[in-house]
């Protein structure tokens, strides 16, 4: 591709890497505020871009494209891209591009974080050593869930649920899943392939590594979240919009669920306020790639992305189905 004036980059958040010295050839505009940009502040911005370096929070349609004609390329800052019109992308010759794979260790350890917070019972505990109520050793107080001898259930079996399966099995713990297709067993980590109807009746744990498709959406309804275990935990790294969060608010009111550990929510940032006031919830504000090392991969993956559709390559990391290689 050859360019008769400076080419733009324009990088919709701060980056825990400097975009402008990984493209230094490039006319880089990152947005500097403490808050995000508006839709309408993201197309001012991006007026005259040939490339977009975007994360979760930015809607990519059919309009924003549009209105954003320049635009090569939309390189996502997440491995999930349900923020993202693909088929809208696919006809205007947009290169829409993702992070895979780089942040899998973070997001499945803070799954296991969450797990092990909510099955040790930890805000209840430290608020108690904290605010001075630390009590005399009760041999009844704070009992949780051991995970040796637990059954973990993991809902999508991709790499996060497979990492997520490595770790719990080092705890102890039995494991289910279920998946869209079929996995070799030599890719199972000892997990067992169930519908989800058996996963939910068998898990002490469910915990969520799906991605958001129309599919997913409303996955664990009322009448899902019901079929579980009475006493179980309910993990979610993956999206908010797959569990119906009032009907999970109400079962943890029952005590059907003995807590949950969310880290996404149904409507982003708000955070059901049913859920606010439960000490047998862990809440987290979609932190699960929050570490130094999967941050900089992705900043520097999805940069490397932006590098390649500008020198008229593709991309190395195409979200798929959303353009193919011409
Ligand atoms: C992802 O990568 O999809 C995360 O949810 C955002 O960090």
């Amino acid at each position: 591709m050859h360019y008769q004036r400076p080419v733009r980059v324009f990088v919709s958040r701060r980056l825990p890497v400097d975009p402008a010295a990984v493209l230094p050839d490039h006319e880089v505009d990152v947005w500097d505020g403490d808050r995000p940009p508006t839709a309408a502040e993201l197309r001012e911005r991006c007026q005259g871009a040939d490339a977009l370096l975007s994360v979760l929070a930015d809607r990519i349609d059919a309009d924003f494209l549009d209105a954003c004609p320049m635009l090569k390329v939309v390189a996502s800052f997440a491995v999930g891209f349900d923020n993202m019109d693909l088929e809208a992308a696919r006809e205007r010759d947009v290169w829409l591009t993702h992070t895979p794979g780089v942040l899998t260790d973070s997001t499945a350890d803070l799954a296991m974080t969450l797990l092990l917070a909510v099955a040790r019972r930890l805000p209840e505990a430290e608020d108690e050593a904290r605010t001075g109520h630390f009590g005399p050793f009760a041999p009844t107080a704070f009992l949780g869930l051991q995970l040796a001898g637990a059954t973990l259930g993991i809902v999508g079996m991709g790499s996060i649920g497979r990492a997520v399966a490595r770790r719990a099995r080092a705890f102890g713990m039995d494991v289910l899943y279920t998946s869209r297709s079929p996995i070799p067993v030599e890719d199972r980590e000892g997990g067992e392939p169930v519908e989800l109807e058996e996963l939910m009746a068998r898990s002490d744990v469910v915990s969520l590594h799906c991605p958001l498709t129309p599919e997913t959406r409303g996955l664990l309804s009322a009448d899902m979240l019901a079929r579980a275990k009475k006493g179980a935990i309910l993990v979610n790294t993956a999206r908010g919009p797959i569990v119906d969060e009032a009907a999970l608010v109400a079962l943890l009111e029952q005590g059907h669920f003995a807590g949950a550990g969310l880290d996404v929510f149904e409507e982003e940032p708000r955070v059901h306020p049913g859920l606010l006031e439960r000490r047998d919830v862990v809440l987290t504000p979609h932190i699960g790639s929050a570490t130094h090392t999967a941050r900089r991969a992705m900043a520097h993956m999805a940069l490397r992305n932006i590098a390649a559709v500008l020198r008229g390559e593709t991309p190395p990391n195409p979200v798929p189905g959303s353009r193919s290689p011409s």
